[in-house]
């Protein structure tokens, strides 16, 4: 099993969104735009570069914007055909040309964990990857995706991956912390993993972010995973477990990322692409 290629991304999407409330009642925040397009399409278009071709969205209620998104809207391609709009359709089109899309409903928001597991029925048997779409990773000067990055990585081996960043000290309880060996540069052994550490208790400055890679005995681990910190049943802390049966790595990726999930993320996100956009 483990040594397929790698070809279902999933998209845990079913979370509220709170920080971004208003906006979020009744739009999910993975639609909202930097510049023009969603946010789970940068996603998505990131899953392709890296030999994608299955998308798997895990969704919940008052979601269901994400699905008419990845869709043809007759109306509107009749409406806009000919014209000079057309080509702003383009890049869906060929996104959907290229991907098929599946959708699963986590009932109850129980954590990531428990969102992850829930897509389990998309997946099957075969390692995958995940993206956190409010985790908005560019590589302006880079050739490969983040993604791609880490396909490259579980080729060479075998084991589940988290994309990690150092961030400053006094920012650890609000990510996924790890402890690990490098065993070779900017590539670590994770030897221990903290959900949201106060600084004086998180074991390093490498915090994980929205992608992974993950072999599917998570899903065994996450089915006896108990809720952990803030009640939720916690990823990281089936990670840690997995990193205990053999072997889990956290690799330094190269890039910029952003945490559109914050409103200053958003924000830096947004006049990054546009000043980007005005370099073409
Ligand atoms: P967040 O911690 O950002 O939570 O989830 P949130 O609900 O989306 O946003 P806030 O904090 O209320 O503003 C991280 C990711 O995990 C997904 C979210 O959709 C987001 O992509 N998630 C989280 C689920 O799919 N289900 C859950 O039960 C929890």
């Amino acid at each position: 099993m483990n040594s397929q290629r790698i070809t279902k991304c999933l998209f845990p999407a079913a979370g509220y969104g709170t920080r971004f409330l208003p906006a979020t009642k009744a739009t999910p925040k993975e639609m909202l735009p930097v510049l023009t397009k969603p946010l789970i399409q940068y996603g998505v278009e990131e899953a392709l570069e890296a030999g994608m071709d299955t998308m798997a969205i895990v969704t919940g209620r008052g979601k269901r914007a994400i699905e008419d998104h990845f869709d043809i809207s007759y109306e509107l391609e009749h409406q806009i055909k000919g014209t000079s709009k057309e080509p702003l359709l383009r890049e869906i089109r060929s996104v959907l040309n290229k991907c098929t899309f599946s959708y699963t409903r986590q009932v109850e928001m129980r954590g990531l964990g428990h969102a992850i597991l829930t897509g389990e029925t998309l997946i099957g048997n075969e390692a995958f990857a995940v993206v956190l779409a409010d985790d908005l990773c560019d590589n302006r000067d880079e050739q490969a995706g983040v993604l791609s990055q880490m396909t490259k990585l579980y080729d060479k081996y075998k084991c589940s991956i988290v994309a990690i960043e150092e961030i400053p000290m006094d920012k650890t309880n609000k990510y996924g912390v790890i402890a690990g060996e490098e065993i070779e540069e900017g590539l670590f052994r994770i030897t221990d993993m903290v959900e949201k550490p106060e600084p004086k208790d998180a074991p390093s400055n490498l915090a994980i972010i929205g992608r992974y890679i993950l072999t599917p005995d998570i899903f065994d681990i996450l089915r006896v995973t108990e809720p952990g910190k803030g009640g939720e049943i916690q990823i990281t802390d089936a990670l840690l477990e997995q990193a205990k049966q053999g072997k889990v790595l956290a690799c330094k990726f190269k890039g910029t990322r952003f945490d559109c999930g914050s409103v200053d993320g958003f924000v830096e996100a947004t006049n990054y692409f546009y000043e980007k956009s005005k370099e073409v």
